[in-house]
């Protein structure tokens, strides 16, 4: 991930970073899991992953997002499809609650496509938000971060 544009070294980048970890971290135990045949400790996982991924989507959409789109529209594009893809991943989560036969496929799949939308925020946006944000703006994010709090058990580390 982003450890070399300097996105870790500043809050509330690091935080949306740890969130990520987190999350690829319980997506692999999750595909663990699946392959172990322990369909319980699946569920269990994706549970502690749509917890974590609810507060995490607001922040982004409410902080980071709004405040790289109000510095310069010409990051509205990559914006926008971000937040389409947080409606398809809601959209899956939604599914899969109600799927039953399909259940571990349509787990995969969404673990897939979180993978792929954790990777163009670290490598596309955040790169770039660093460079266009000023200190109001971090201060703005980070109280939008506060509102909405994290999920994350470790949350003080
Ligand atoms: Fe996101
Ligand atoms: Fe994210």
């Amino acid at each position: 991930m982003c450890d070399y544009c300097g996105c870790r070294q500043s809050e509330p980048f690091a935080e949306l970073s740890r969130e990520h970890s987190a999350l690829a971290s319980l997506g692999s135990e999750l595909r663990g899991a699946l392959r172990d045949g322990s369909e319980e400790r699946a569920r269990d996982l994706l549970c502690r992953i749509v917890e974590i991924l609810g507060s995490h989507v607001r922040k982004e959409e409410r902080g980071l997002f709004t405040r790289v789109v109000d510095e310069n529209d010409i990051y509205e594009g990559i914006v926008e499809d971000l937040i389409g893809e947080h409606a398809d991943l809601a959209h899956t989560i939604e599914h899969i609650a109600e799927a039953d036969a399909g259940w571990a496929e349509a787990a995969v799949g969404l673990l897939e496509a979180l993978d792929e939308h954790i990777f163009k925020e670290e490598w596309d946006l955040f790169p770039a938000a660093l460079g266009i944000l000023g200190f109001e703006d971090l201060e703005a994010i980070a109280r939008v971060h506060a509102e909405e709090g994290t999920a994350m058990e470790d949350a003080a580390t």
